[in-house]
């Protein structure tokens, strides 16, 4: 596929198959998220796999929980109240895994790079005819001390980008994009 096309197609899959992905597909998915470049070049990513749809959906409830107990200091997301209070949601979708991007703290721009790596797996994986999909819902709970000693996350990292994948069950839809602002002087 070329790469505007990638760009321009790849969209946020929330309907999967359980078709697992090969092993040797996620290593070429990882290997060319880790070519994204970083601050001073520190590549400061830590990939955790997380696969097993009862794991998954066990990690999804405690998720919900844990924003469900926090709604009052996150007014932004009072809309999500009814549908995150739903036990029969799974925030991952039903996607067969989960890859949590984790940046080492000691690298002075490790947001901004983790969420460079997480855009090239996403576009690498949809070049492979894989979808993906950021999972801001899972940020709370997956990067909390508990859920990351149980994970074995050494310490000095921060959770940066949940993203799933999985083969799509059905095409994406379209998503509208804003007119652009641009600013020429
Ligand atoms: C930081 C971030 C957090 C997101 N969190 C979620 C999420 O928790 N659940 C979800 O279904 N989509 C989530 N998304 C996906 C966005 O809703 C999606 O990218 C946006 O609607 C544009 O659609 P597109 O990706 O198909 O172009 C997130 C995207 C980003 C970049």
């Amino acid at each position: 596929m070329e790469l505007s096309d990638a760009i321009r197609s790849r969209r946020s899959v929330r309907k999967y198959k359980s078709d697992p992905i090969p092993e040797q597909t996620i290593k070429e998915l990882l290997e060319l998220a880790a070519w994204a470049p970083s601050g001073m070049n520190t590549q400061p990513w830590l990939f955790v796999l997380v696969k097993g749809n009862d794991y998954l959906k066990d990690l999804s409830d405690r998720s919900r929980a844990f924003i469900l107990a926090q709604m009052e200091d996150a007014p932004a997301l009072k809309n999500y109240r009814s549908l995150l209070s739903n036990p029969d949601f799974n925030i991952f979708y039903g996607a067969p895994m989960l890859v949590l991007i984790f940046g080492s703290k000691n690298a002075f721009t490790y947001t901004n790079d983790c969420s460079m790596a997480a855009l090239n797996l996403m576009l690498a994986a949809w070049d492979r005819g894989i979808g993906s999909c950021w999972i801001g819902f899972a940020r709370g709970y997956c990067g909390a001390p508990a859920c990351m000693k149980e994970l074995n996350v050494p310490e000095g990292y921060e959770l940066v980008a949940p993203v799933i994948l999985g083969y799509p069950a059905v095409p994406p839809g379209q998503v509208a994009r804003k007119e652009i602002r641009i600013i020429s002087r």
